[in-house]
Parts: C-alpha cells; structure tokens; sequence
C-alpha cells in the first residue's frame, strides 16, 4: 500500500506509505492521494486531517521515472496528466476539513506542494526542504500557487530559482512551516493542533479559511467592508455560531465538541 488512511476519534490520518522510494508519488499514488481526500472530506465523523508520511522522509516529491516517461506521451495526455497533479493540490487545499501536515526529514520538490497546500505544518527539526526542480531542467509549476501563497513572491523568487536546500527553522520562518519541534515532539504538537482545531466550529473554520483568501488581497474598499460585514452576519445567525455563542453563554461546551 502506497498510501493508507486511518480514521480515529475523529482524525483521519492519510499517510505516505513507500519509505523505499522515499515516499515519492506518481500517477498512480496521486490518484490514490486525491480519493483518500475526497473520501476523508466527506466523511462526516472526520474533523481534521492529517498529512503524514512513513520512514525517514516526509517525500522526495515527484517521481522521476514517472515524470521522465510522461514527458514522452503526446501533448494531450502530458497535460491531463499534469493537471491530474494540480487537481490533487487543490484538493488538499480545499478539504473541506483542516489539513495540518506532519513532516520529517526531506520534503522535495511537489513534497513542499502537499505541504503548502495544508493548512498548517509542524516540522521535525531534522525536517529539509527544497524545491529542487531548476535542477532537474524542470519548475515547481502546479505546486507554485499554494508554495508562493506561503513563502510570498520575493522568497518563492530566491528558492525557485537557487534550488538552496532550505533547513526546518528557515523554513519557519519563511512560512513553509508553522512549528518546528525535535522528532520525538512531532506527534505531540500534531495533537496540539488536533485538539485545537476540534474545540472550533467546524464550518466556521472552512469559512475562516475562505475569509483569508477573500480578503488577502484587494482594496479595503466598501465592497470589502459589504463582504466581511455579509460573512459576520451570515455565520451568528448560522445554526453553528447560535450555537457557539450560546453555548459560551449559558457556559456549556457546544455540540460539536
Ligand atoms: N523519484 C523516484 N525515485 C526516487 C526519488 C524520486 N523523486 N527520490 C528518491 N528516489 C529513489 C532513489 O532513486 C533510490 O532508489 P534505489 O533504492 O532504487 O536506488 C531510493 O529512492 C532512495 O534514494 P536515496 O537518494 O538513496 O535516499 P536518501 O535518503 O539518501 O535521500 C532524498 C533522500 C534527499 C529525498 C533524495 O532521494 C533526493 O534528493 N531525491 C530527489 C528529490 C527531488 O529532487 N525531488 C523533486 C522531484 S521533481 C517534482 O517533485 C516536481
């Protein structure tokens, strides 16, 4: 099994399981990555998601036997291919489900793309990142969106360009990560950030999600101030934030705890 998922008090964990190959994914993990989101996404005794990997790395990225042999099909099915690729990306993005990624050791190339496409990552401090793909005669293409997104246009320029390996606590700094612990803590602050995320509103978290991406850019004009002030009303009237608000009220724990 290249890939496995585990659903346990509301965690489901969809881990990278081909240490051998250093957890690199082709088409066929790709395909089995994109269900194991799709059906983790809809399942509805699932709260969070997490992004983990089996042995020493985290993922070696694209495989390159894959990558080699599909650069070799006609024009049509190079790019459907690809997309195939992007379509996994943005469906990590857009679980409708918090996705934290758990990353130790090497994290190269489409790696820092299932990363980025997270919504939040805790690094082991032994943890190394490189979007190494210049090297190859290649870009970080259909990853590029959620990596940009985190390491913003002037780093992305550096790191793309320099294929430098970048380590945990730069990382961190450079937004790719959100905590870098040593390995034996990794699983710990995993489950702080689980339990965390379990004490929100479910709904409200996608919706805080889709905020960041409405109001990141664009003026701070009236049809910003009309948007923000539409999605506060919609969501305290919204069964979820009656009950979150009533429930910190009436001093209860709400129902989706
Ligand atoms: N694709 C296919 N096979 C790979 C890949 C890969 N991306 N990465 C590693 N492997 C294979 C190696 O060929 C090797 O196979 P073998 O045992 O049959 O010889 C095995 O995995 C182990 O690889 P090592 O390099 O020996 O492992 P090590 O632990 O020393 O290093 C590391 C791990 C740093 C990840 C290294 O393998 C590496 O640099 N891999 C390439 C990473 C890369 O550049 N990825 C970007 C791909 S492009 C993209 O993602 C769009």
């Amino acid at each position: 099994m290249s890939v496995t998922t585990t659903i346990d008090a509301k965690v489901a964990r969809i881990t990278l399981d081909n240490p051998d190959k250093r957890n690199a994914f082709d088409d066929r993990i790709i395909a089995s990555l994109t269900e194991a989101f799709e059906t983790v996404g809809s399942d509805d005794s699932v709260r969070v998601v997490v992004l983990q990997a089996a042995g020493k790395h985290f993922s070696a990225g694209a495989d390159l036997n894959w990558m080699r042999a599909m650069g070799k099909l006609d024009a049509r099915q190079n790019q459907d291919d690809a997309l195939r690729l992007a379509r996994l990306m943005q469906g990590i993005d857009q679980c409708p489900k918090p996705v934290i990624a758990r990353v130790q050791g090497a994290a190269f190339g489409g790696a820092l793309g299932l990363i980025c496409a997270a919504d939040m990552a805790v690094a082991a401090d032994n943890a190394r990142f490189c979007l190494s793909e210049v090297k190859l005669g290649i870009i970080p293409a259909v990853i590029s969106p959620y990596v940009v997104r985190a390491l913003g246009p002037r780093q992305a320029n550096r790191y793309f360009m320099t294929a430098e390996v970048i380590p945990a606590q730069r990382a961190m700094q450079l937004g790719i990560a959100h905590e870098v612990v040593p390995e034996a803590q990794l699983d710990e602050s995993v489950d702080q950030l689980v339990s965390a995320l379990l004490s929100g509103g479910p709904q409200a978290q996608i919706e805080a999600r889709n905020l960041i991406e409405r109001v990141k850019t664009g003026a701070i004009d009236q049809a910003m101030l009309n948007d923000t002030a539409e999605r506060i009303a919609r969501l305290r009237t919204g069964s979820e934030g009656q009950e979150g608000l009533s429930a910190f009220l009436e001093k209860r724990t709400p129902n989706w705890r």
